[in-house]
């Protein structure tokens, strides 16, 4: 028998949860219930839930003919209502299309309504002693850190590579109840020692070969979920300098740095010289200077800021928004955004050996 499975099968006798209502009997229905409710839902939460159910729908044609309100009633407070809705229609299903008996293979659980391969696989265990691998995310854990299984596990690849695990660990043994042992103790230890946080390695029976233990890379295993890529916006910042003043415009109220000083804005495609002449009344006196760009990383996207430097000939009233011409030192004590503070401390300031007045 695989290390793992003697371990955990050993284990469970003394540490696992023994008194777990669903654990009276063999009943697929109420085996399955459990499984269902005990998805993203701790055990000491769903007890009174289930034992409610239970007493209102003891079996599969009770609940199949029950209105769905009904059923949503007895699951409010218990969240993720489509396991409910899902729960109610499979249990039509049974009724209709496997004569009102629980599909005794995994496979054939799995067709269900709501029941994905691991939860199927659960059932197939508890209710009919078949033997199947679990995979849920506390075993995805427990096998990522035991193997060192590095990279996200809601990764093709990765959660593959994680089943093949799962199936190579079970016991061999059919005999004194091994494959339900081992499944429960599985979910045992993921629920109390191979904790997300601070696990409790010193009271895990699997510790003397778990890879994350030995290495030290419990924090790290399993991998976190990549942090999606935001999108990159580029745009044009005008620096326009006059008797080494800098134009700044205080911006709509609403938007990105509502309300707060900054150098006109214009879209990267737009012609800086042609805007200042029509748009802003200002006749400049070259070609503009492009500044090296700045980044900047928002909540829901990241922007790039191309400066470009421009020095007016002569200048006609902006009102417009409100703008002003302002040294660049006293800019730093008005409202202005962090990357706008950033900019003309590193192009405008007089202890920078580069600066631009
Ligand atoms: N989580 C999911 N299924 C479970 C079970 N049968 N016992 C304890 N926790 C679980």
């Amino acid at each position: 028998m695989s290390f793992i499975a003697s371990r955990l099968i050993h284990w469970h006798h003394n540490h696992g949860r023994h008194h777990l209502p669903w654990k009276r009997n063999r009943d697929p229905y109420a085996i399955w219930l459990s499984e269902i409710m005990l998805q993203q839902t701790q055990v000491n939460t769903v007890i009174p839930y289930y034992t409610r159910f239970m007493q209102v729908f003891p079996a599969i044609a009770s609940l199949a003919q029950a209105p769905l309100d009904d059923v949503l009633a007895l699951w409010s407070g218990l969240g993720y209502y489509s396991r409910a809705r899902n729960l109610h229609l499979a249990a039509q299903k049974i009724e209709q299309n496997h004569h009102g008996q629980f599909p005794a293979t995994r496979t054939d659980i799995q067709q269900l309504p709501g029941i994905g391969r691991s939860t199927a696989a659960a059932i197939a265990v508890f209710a009919f002693g078949q033997r199947e691998a679990i995979l849920d995310g506390n075993v995805k854990r427990i096998f990522a850190r035991f193997f060192g299984i590095s990279g996200y596990p809601g990764e093709m690849k990765i959660q593959n590579h994680l089943w093949e695990k799962a199936e190579e660990s079970l016991p061999i043994d059919h005999s004194n109840d091994a494959i339900e042992t081992y499944t429960q103790a599985l979910m045992d230890l993921g629920a109390t020692v191979c904790t997300r946080h601070t696990p409790r390695c010193e009271s895990c029976p699997l510790r003397s070969q778990c890879v994350a233990f030995q290495e030290q890379l419990t924090d790290q295993l399993p991998t976190a979920k990549p942090r999606k890529a935001l999108p990159q916006k580029e745009t044009v910042f005008l620096l326009l300098l006059q008797q080494q003043k800098l134009l700044l415009q205080k911006r709509a109220t609403s938007g990105i740095w509502g309300a707060l000083w900054c150098p006109p804005e214009i879209a990267t495609g737009v012609d800086a010289t042609d805007y200042c002449q029509h748009h802003l009344g200002i006749q400049v006196k070259q070609q503009p200077i492009e500044l090296p760009a700045l980044d900047h990383q928002f909540t829901h996207f990241k922007l790039r800021i191309h400066p470009r430097l421009l020095h007016v000939v002569s200048d006609s009233r902006i009102t417009e928004p409100e703008s002003i011409w302002i040294n660049p030192a006293d800019a730093l004590e008005q409202g202005i955004p962090a990357p706008v503070r950033k900019l003309l401390k590193q192009n405008f300031l007089s202890d920078n050996q580069t600066t631009r007045i």
